[in-house]
């Protein structure tokens, strides 16, 4: 783009999380001048000497951008776009927690001024970005939206620790409020997406096209899950069967395990809301929902069981959990269902063990758990393990390493089969989803 260097170009990313942050860089490198502003003071001086906390970026390309990281507020209304990256959790009932998004667009409300448009980029349900976080803006700023200032939505696609899918590669939808704003976005986007953008028809396409992206892969999973329990039963490596069957040209091949995190296990529960509130009340996705969730103390029922079977004392016996962060090779451990399966074991009496070599421990206080980093400096002989996120760090792990560890009669279940051909010839009992 030509002009990218023109004020009115300017774009402020509000909330540099796992989607801001790489977005800002995406829109620096293509030549605007971006104004990437946080809440957190702490993560803003950190960017400034080049650390993400979350270790998505390196140091390298920090200091390489020309990003004016702030937290000051003021800042955002100099530009001519604002992009809103803010989390969007559920509470304890598995409801939408929109309070971060909704005081954002109070934060932006007051800090914005005319002709300014507003892209949200947050996981939402249809309806969320025009008729929550437009009137709070329009109440806070005195502008009326639509005709002073505009908004649109273009859901994002990222898949942490996935170097291959990102802003810059992959297709992003796009939308705005009208013909106006959703070319105007549409064009801000193509200069990042190398991928390319598809135009949704309206804001509420695309808030409700991004939401079912993650329904579809929340069920799929939830059927593998689902078979998986009756294969256990019946006495088969789901693995296996998986592995057959999916040599059929159109059999989709997912794989049991955890749901975690704050996207896959969080967004359906925005869009049965919404349908509950509209008087549906959705039987597959919840259902879907119900078996993930539950999978954890599945997990550690079936540890229980084993321990039981081998005759050992649950309220003896010692487990470690391998693995603490929602997913493999990233550092995040919000709403990380390991977390569940510590419990589950715990609730049997088990005294639980954790490792994670990318986390700290204060990464993980909320959960009330100590982490051990080093694999290399556990001491116990443990009766189970349970390799939950099977960590690139875990693969150079030998037999070797896991005899010094466990207990003569032990119990290994990984959950994801990471390390199948580790125990086939041991005499551990080894089990996977
Ligand atoms: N992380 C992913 O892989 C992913 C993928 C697709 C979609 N999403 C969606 O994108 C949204 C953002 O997720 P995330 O993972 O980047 O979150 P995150 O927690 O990593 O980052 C959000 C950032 O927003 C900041 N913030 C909160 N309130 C703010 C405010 N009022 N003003 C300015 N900054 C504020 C926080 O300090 C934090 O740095 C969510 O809706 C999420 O569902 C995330």
């Amino acid at each position: 783009m030509k002009n990218n260097k023109e004020k009115n170009n300017i774009i402020a990313v509000v909330g540099l999380g796992y989607v801001g942050l790489p977005l800002a860089l995406a829109f620096d490198k293509a030549g605007f001048f971006v104004i990437g502003f946080d809440i957190n003071e702490k993560k803003i001086k950190n960017l400034k000497s080049g650390i993400d906390s979350n270790e998505e970026i390196s140091k390298k390309e920090l200091l390489k951008s020309k990003i004016n990281f702030t937290a000051n507020p003021k800042l955002i209304s100099g530009t001519k776009f604002i992009i809103a990256a803010i989390p969007t959790p559920i509470n304890e009932f598995n409801e939408p927690d929109m309070t971060l998004l909704e005081r954002a667009s109070e934060l932006i409300g007051k800090n914005m001024r005319k002709d300014q448009i507003v892209v949200f980029e947050s996981t939402v349900y249809p309806g969320v970005t025009e008729d929550i976080c437009a009137p709070i803006m329009e109440k806070y700023s005195g502008l009326k939206c639509g005709t002073d200032f505009k908004i649109g939505y273009s859901p994002e696609r990222m898949n942490p620790g996935d170097k291959k899918h990102n802003v810059e590669t992959i297709i992003k939808v796009v939308s705005g409020m009208d013909e106006e704003s959703s070319e105007k976005i549409a064009n801000l986007y193509k200069t990042i997406c190398k991928g390319g953008v598809h135009r949704a028809s309206s804001i509420k396409v695309a808030e409700a096209a991004k939401v079912i992206e993650n329904v579809q892969r929340d069920m799929n999973i939830a059927l593998v899950n689902e078979l998986s329990r009756i294969f256990d039963r019946i006495g088969l490596d789901t693995h296996e069967v998986l592995e057959a069957a999916a040599t059929k040209w159109n059999f989709h091949k997912f794989t049991p395990g955890l749901v975690g995190g704050h996207c896959i296990g969080v967004d359906p529960y925005y869009l049965t809301h919404l349908a509950q509130k509209l008087g549906y009340h959705p039987q597959v996705i919840l259902a879907g929902r119900n078996i993930n969730d539950s999978m954890a103390y599945y997990i550690s029922s079936i540890m229980a069981k084993e321990l039981k079977k081998l005759g050992k004392i649950l309220k003896k016996s010692k487990v470690l959990v391998m693995g603490l962060t929602f997913k493999e090779n990233v550092k995040d451990s919000r709403n990380s269902k390991s977390f569940d399966v510590i419990n589950g074991l715990k609730k049997s009496g088990i005294e639980v063990t954790a490792h994670d070599p990318l986390l700290e421990n204060e990464d993980i206080e909320e959960y009330g758990e100590k982490n051990i980093r080093d694999f290399g400096k556990l001491r116990e002989r443990f009766d189970g393990v349970i390799i939950c996120v099977p960590h690139k760090q875990f693969h150079g792990l030998n037999l070797k390493d896991f005899k010094k560890i466990l207990a003569e009669n032990a119990i290994v279940i990984d959950v994801k089969g990471a390390f199948k051909n580790l125990f086939k010839n041991s005499h551990y009992i080894y089990k996977r989803l």
